[in-house]
């Protein structure tokens, strides 16, 4: 029977200042998933390689094989089966978007081997599944550019619209995972869930701002919306001297810095390659003195979203 070997990449969720409503991949890290067709029917995981035994293997209650199940009970299929060994090759409660990464390479992996049955903007709902079983809410700014790739809007969740905004030319991302605990059901919930209309003023005038920064192409623009005084405030206790690592992200040349996703992952976005080098090295630096081990990412922004390695 067929295989088939994908990546499905990281991605940066909320952007800062669009808490639930905006994400972006990039190209590394990420999920490998090989998937195999089987006469057997069921879909069952048969390894997992780089968890350090974190995730289970129970298909129900695995992200990627029950989100490939909810698509193939959606699709009507049920003469065949599935295997699946997943090989997480990023760290897991990163605020990478970790599970998303290997539930959108099932679904990858599923749909290209029934030759690209639905398109790919149809597996986002499929893949939310997977976020409501990981944390309990089933976001789409994690799952949605990593199907789709580049900077993703997702304007309404009911009913879903979602929009592909521009990718600014020479924009590079640099990614520091400190490597302490954060799991997104516990970052989702010490979020306050009323706000001030002043500051949902201040909000949303920088998530029209971000998004006009991409379109116009202007780094600066872009830089100056990636403000977050709704989210942030709240979620940079959760990570060991936030302030003092945005103070040095700009030092370094950094245009914009902050949380990404849930945390403890801080990013930053700079006008080239070795100015984001330059922050990650500083911040690890840091982190090293805090004693705190860390990981560090420089890429551009994925435009491809998964694709099939093997
Ligand atoms: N928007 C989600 C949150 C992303 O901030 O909780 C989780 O990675």
């Amino acid at each position: 029977m067929k295989s088939i070997k994908v990546f499905a990449p990281a991605t940066v969720a909320n952007v800062v200042c669009g808490f639930d409503v905006l994400g972006f991949a990039v190209d590394a890290p990420g999920d490998e998933v090989i998937m195999r067709l089987t006469e057997k029917p069921g879909v069952v995981i048969t390894k997992i390689e780089g968890d350090g035994g974190k995730l289970p293997l129970a298909a129900e209650k695995n992200t990627v094989s029950a989100s490939v199940q909810h698509y193939l009970n959606h699709i009507g299929c049920n003469h065949f089966g599935v295997e699946i060994e997943l090989y997480k090759k990023m760290p897991i409660g990163s605020g990478l978007g970790s599970s998303s990464a290997s539930t959108v390479a099932g679904l990858f992996a599923i749909n290209s081997l029934l030759d690209n049955y639905l398109t790919p903007m149809d597996l986002v709902p499929f893949a939310m599944k997977g976020e409501e079983l990981a944390c309990g809410f089933g976001h789409a700014d994690n799952v949605a550019p990593a199907v789709l790739g580049g900077f993703v809007l997702i304007r309404s969740y009911e009913p879903l619209d979602i929009i592909k905004l521009p990718v600014p030319k020479g924009l590079y991302c640099a990614i520091v995972f400190p490597d302490v605990d954060v799991p997104t059901r516990d970052a989702r919930q010490m979020i306050r869930s009323k706000v001030l209309l002043k500051d949902a003023v201040i909000q949303w005038g920088n998530i029209a701002g971000l998004v006009s920064g991409l379109f116009m192409n202007d780094l600066d623009l872009i830089g100056r919306s990636m403000q977050d005084v709704l989210v942030e405030p709240t979620r940079s206790i959760l990570i060991p001297d936030f302030y003092k690592l945005r103070e040095m992200a700009h030092e370094q040349g950094a245009i914009s810095f902050g949380i990404s996703g849930s945390g403890p992952s801080v990013f930053a976005f700079a006008k080239d390659e070795q100015t984001a080098h330059n922050i990650t090295n500083k911040i690890q630096q840091h982190l090293t003195g805090l004693h705190i081990n860390s990981n560090a990412y420089v890429s551009a922004v994925n435009e491809q979203g998964p694709k099939i390695i093997g």
